[in-house]
């Protein structure tokens, strides 16, 4: 412990106790990390509150994938300025990709935060915590995925592991618990700023997930969801052997009392036949794949980076129905990408017909700063037709989803 964090806890021990209050935004990936949140602060004393009138210190879980996402956390954290100024010792954290995404800077827009704190440093918020009470601004960001590489995270996984390894079930009766199997991501779509804000690819040790599952089953828990971005890339070497995704959902499965098993989110470019095949030959695996598919229009999908085209696209589905025909497919799309035009968008809606999903996502372009789409393609499709193409996509989607529900499984 540093000098300064000493003076910092001697100082705390005065003080009433930490009453913590996380609020989340985004993806299953931060409802974990809201979970291992509440583990570590626990764990450090202080008690996570559910109410956040009765907290001392509110923590911001946040998610920059759009905009609109970003606006909302700035105007939350702007609206605590009466609270702090009644409560000086009122602590704000910022945490999740939002921190990564601005670090420091974000204090210039939003002067009321006391933390920032990145998601692969969670591990350190009890000690940011400390430093925050103590008057003392607290940051912790991940350094630059191109100078640290992959070897710079190895550390902060590793403490992130052990969190999570460890974990103790908030609700004692969760039957369902988020298993992080794969961290980062290392597909620059063009659009997505995750790559810049999680850092890069890193599979988790076999043993340490495997490891995880027994011990959640343990506590109760009777369904495991395993988490990436590009879930499907999971690649570890163990024992001198590769274990990819279709290993490990077989390993895991194994696991005594484990009733149900899926993964999200599975990139289409990334679907193997070896992958299909667990939705036949495990039983424990969910009939659901949640796969996006972005676009249906090869052009767009080129301009996107993703890696295959519609037509691989309606093949990988393909290829899972031949598996196990029940398998229900959900994608997510974005509307008014640069340059997208009327044929474009067409293509959309067709592959929704072909495909038949059972339930899709339907987003706006957002130009993301610091992505390669928002430096190099005009933000050209005006926001009436994003809006109206949006409306007109998610009509689709919604009346093919109550069809599909309606109808006998596939065969
Ligand atoms: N890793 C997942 C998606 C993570 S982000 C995958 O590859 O499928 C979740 C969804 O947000 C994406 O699938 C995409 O549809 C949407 N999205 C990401 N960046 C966006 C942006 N800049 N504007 C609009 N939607 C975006
Ligand atoms: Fe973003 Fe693409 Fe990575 Fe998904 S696969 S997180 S959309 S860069
Ligand atoms: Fe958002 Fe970060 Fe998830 S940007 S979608 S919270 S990985």
């Amino acid at each position: 412990m540093s000098a300064a964090v000493q003076h910092a806890a001697a100082r705390n021990e005065a003080m009433e106790p930490a009453r913590v209050h996380i609020t989340v935004y985004g993806c299953q990936m931060n409802q974990l990390d809201a979970e291992l949140v509440g583990e570590v602060l626990r764990a450090g004393g202080a008690e996570v509150v559910g109410d956040a009138a009765r907290a001392n210190v509110l923590l911001f879980l946040t998610c920059s994938v759009r905009g609109h996402a970003e606006d909302r956390v700035f105007s939350n954290i702007g609206a605590l300025g009466a609270r702090k100024r009644r409560r000086p010792d009122l602590v704000i954290g910022l945490l999740g990709c939002m921190a990564q995404q601005y670090g420091d800077a974000v204090r210039r827009r939003a002067p009321l935060v006391d933390i920032v704190c990145a998601p692969g440093r969670l591990a350190e918020l009890p000690d940011l915590i400390a430093r925050a009470r103590a008057g003392a601004g607290a940051t912790a960001l991940d350094p630059p995925r191109r100078q640290a590489g992959r070897e710079g995270f190895a550390a902060a996984d590793q403490a992130l592991d052990r969190v999570e390894g460890r974990r103790l079930l908030g609700k004692p009766s969760a039957r369902h618990a988020f298993v992080t199997v794969i961290r980062g991501c290392d597909n620059f779509c063009t659009y997505c700023v995750v790559p810049n804000v999680r850092g890069p690819e890193r599979s988790r040790p076999p043993r340490s997930i495997l490891e995880e599952v027994r011990g959640l089953v343990g506590q109760g828990v009777r369904e495991v969801t395993f988490l990436g971005q590009a879930v499907n890339k999971y690649a570890a070497q163990e024992d001198g052997r590769r274990c990819d995704l279709a290993d490990l959902v077989v390993r895991a499965a194994e696991t005594p009392g484990l009733a149900r098993l899926s993964f999200i989110t599975s990139h289409p470019a990334a679907m193997t036949e070896r992958l299909a095949a667990v939705f036949r030959d495990v039983p424990s695996v969910a009939a659901y794949l949640h796969m996006p598919a972005q676009s249906g229009s090869d052009a767009v999908l080129r301009r996107m980076n993703r890696g295959y085209t519609a037509a691989e696209y309606v093949e990988r589905v393909a290829m899972v129905r031949g598996l196990r025909p029940d398998v229900a497919v959900e994608s997510d799309f974005i509307v008014g990408f640069p340059g997208e035009t009327a044929e474009d968008f067409e293509a959309t809606m067709a592959l929704v017909g072909q495909v038949r999903f059972a339930g899709a996502f339907v987003f706006k372009y957002s130009p993301r700063p610091g992505t390669l789409a928002a430096e190099r393609f005009a933000d050209d499709v005006p926001t009436a037709e994003k809006r109206r193409r949006h409306s007109e996509l998610l009509t689709l989607v919604k009346r093919i989803a109550a069809e599909e529900k309606g109808r006998p499984a596939r065969r």
